[in-house]
């Protein structure tokens, strides 16, 4: 099988910021993403889940503009959030890309305001490191509940476990200024 991008150099990587995702990466988002379903790491995603969620999405990018690795946030509701589908490309793991998009999902959904970020992994050492803390799946019924709806294969793999984080409350939102009306600029005619 052709790799989806050339591997990348043994030193280590300067780590470059993560990105938001645009249309033309959904192909790209879902072929990384579901070279890792089978095994049961990622659920597999379709290019219409991505298409919807593509702002939750955020990108490690190579110089040639591949996608390195990626991550994203999926809302069960505005005070619980999931962390989903973290994927590198073999090419380019174990060099700290999976912990960068993890800090960078825990930014997004801290800039959101979600209290709390959740996620259910086999890899303990890497969430663990990155400030998550092991929880139960019963402290979740939500997600017990979406996936006994959708499939139970990523619940009854059994070995994977659920990390959660709490995140710092945001402080509020500073009210717009409004404009001042011009003297003489009438309003609308009532
Ligand atoms: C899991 C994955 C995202 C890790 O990405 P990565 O870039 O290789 O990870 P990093 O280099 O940032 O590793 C950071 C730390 O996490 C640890 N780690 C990495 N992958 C791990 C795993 N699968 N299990 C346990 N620990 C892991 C590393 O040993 C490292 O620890 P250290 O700092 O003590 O040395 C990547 O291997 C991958 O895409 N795997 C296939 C898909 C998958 O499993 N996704 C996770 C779904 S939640």
């Amino acid at each position: 099988m052709t790799p989806l991008i050339k591997p990348v150099a043994k030193e280590r990587l300067p780590l470059p910021t993560a990105t938001s995702a645009t249309d033309a990466d959904v192909p790209r988002i879902v072929a990384l993403n579901n070279q890792f379903s089978a095994d049961g790491l990622t659920l597999p995603r379709t290019s219409e889940f991505v298409r919807t969620h593509l702002s939750d999405y955020r990108l490690v990018r190579g110089p040639d503009g591949s996608i390195w690795g990626q991550v994203a946030l999926d809302e069960y509701s505005p005070s619980l959030c999931e962390l989903v589908s973290l994927a590198v490309a073999p090419a380019a793991q174990g060099k700290g890309l999976g912990r960068h998009l993890i800090t960078a999902a825990v930014d997004l959904a801290n800039r959101r305001g979600y209290p709390q970020l959740f996620a259910v992994s086999l890899a303990d050492t890497l969430f663990l490191g990155a400030g998550f803390m092991q929880s139960s799946i019963d402290q979740f019924p939500e997600k017990i509940w979406r996936y006994r709806a959708i499939s139970r294969s990523e619940l009854s793999i059994g070995k994977k476990f659920l990390f959660v984080r709490d995140l710092p409350p945001t402080p509020p939102r500073k009210p717009r200024k409004t404009r001042s009306r011009r003297p003489g600029v009438r309003g609308p005619r009532k």
